[in-house]
């Protein structure tokens, strides 16, 4: 009999297909994890789950007393509970590295679409308002020769510094737990604390994972910490930040303006604040979403989930004190 598979929201189709080939895979997407009948009565006998942001916890956990492995679509885990997985020996594992070069691009991609203003601009033009030669009122700020810092400098911020530093010339600064000697002499980045890199930033670019240390770590605080001309972005998880704390800081001025992949809650709702604002540049959380990228990913997860189900040591195992 074909060992049973759960797939949860993105699996890219031709590695569905193949492990339709292989496994009895039932396919749910966007529904109500905590009562969908189906997908409740299928975890039963579920012995192995791929995918992205299932929430992965102990009530789910006690209607999976097959599960052997979960393989999530991408790099960040927040959305599992390791310590529950652990008490019960499952694996866990996700998509590091694949994913690097591209959410740095789109990292990228946002602060320079924020500092210049291309999306209102774009709108702008493509509403046919350009009808004669604009002045101060629609010009951006430079981004080149500016100071970055970066809060989180793992691979993603490590290759959102290489581009900062090779590409735009700008002064690298950094916080994290434990520091970059790469970073340091590739890029002349220089650590900081939080409050000093906050307070001497240009653009402030949050990249930490959703732990229970980082969550909400930047609020009211943080943002008054940073100049009045500091843009923000985040490209880590919504819920590092103090939404309501972001919200009020735009309002009232403290900063200038922030560039969002991610957001508290997602998808975000069409009423947040943060939509109606103009120096604003939202995206739906695709950092990471490339058609390359996302299919190299779907295989890693994919490479993962059959070898645990197979009972081989996953190449991107999260929690290794499960494997014996
Ligand atoms: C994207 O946010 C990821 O964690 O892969």
């Amino acid at each position: 009999m074909k060992k049973k598979v759960i797939a949860y929201n993105r699996v890219e189709k031709p590695v569905l297909e193949d492990l339709q080939q292989k496994y009895d895979v039932h396919y749910f997407k966007n529904i109500d994890t905590k009562r969908d009948p189906e997908f409740l009565k299928q975890l039963q006998t579920a012995e192995g789950i791929i995918g992205l942001d299932l929430t992965v916890d102990e009530e789910l956990l006690n209607h999976a007393p097959q599960l052997k492995i979960v393989s999530n679509n991408s790099v960040g885990y927040n959305n599992l509970d390791i310590e529950q997985l652990n008490r019960r020996s499952i694996m866990a594992t996700n998509t590091p590295g694949i994913l690097t070069d591209t959410v740095a691009d789109t990292i990228f991609g946002l602060l320079i679409a924020t500092a210049r203003r291309i999306p209102e601009l774009d709108a702008y033009v493509k509403s046919g308002n350009w009808t004669e030669s604009l002045g101060s009122d629609y010009f951006g700020s430079d981004v080149h020769h500016k100071t970055l810092g970066i809060i989180g400098l793992g691979r993603i911020g490590d290759a959102i510094a290489k581009r900062a530093h090779f590409g735009f010339d700008m002064d690298i600064l950094y916080h994290t737990r434990s520091k970059k000697p790469h970073a340091e002499e590739t890029y002349g980045a220089k650590y900081r604390s939080m409050d000093q890199l906050l307070m001497e930033s240009d653009f402030v670019c949050l990249m930490t994972p959703l732990t229970p240390e980082t969550e909400r770590h930047i609020g009211k605080r943080e943002f008054q910490l940073m100049k009045a001309s500091a843009i923000f972005i985040n490209g880590s998880r919504g819920k590092t930040i103090v939404e309501q704390d972001l919200i009020a800081a735009l309002q009232n001025g403290e900063i200038a303006a922030a560039g969002l992949d991610v957001f508290e809650q997602e998808p975000t709702d069409p009423d947040n604040p943060l939509l109606k604002m103009k120096n604003v540049v939202t995206l739906p959380h695709i950092g990471s979403s490339t058609n390359e990228t996302e299919l190299k990913m779907s295989r890693h997860a994919a490479d993962n989930l059959e070898a645990g189900l197979n009972g081989n040591k996953p190449p991107s195992l999260i929690n290794p004190e499960v494997w014996k």
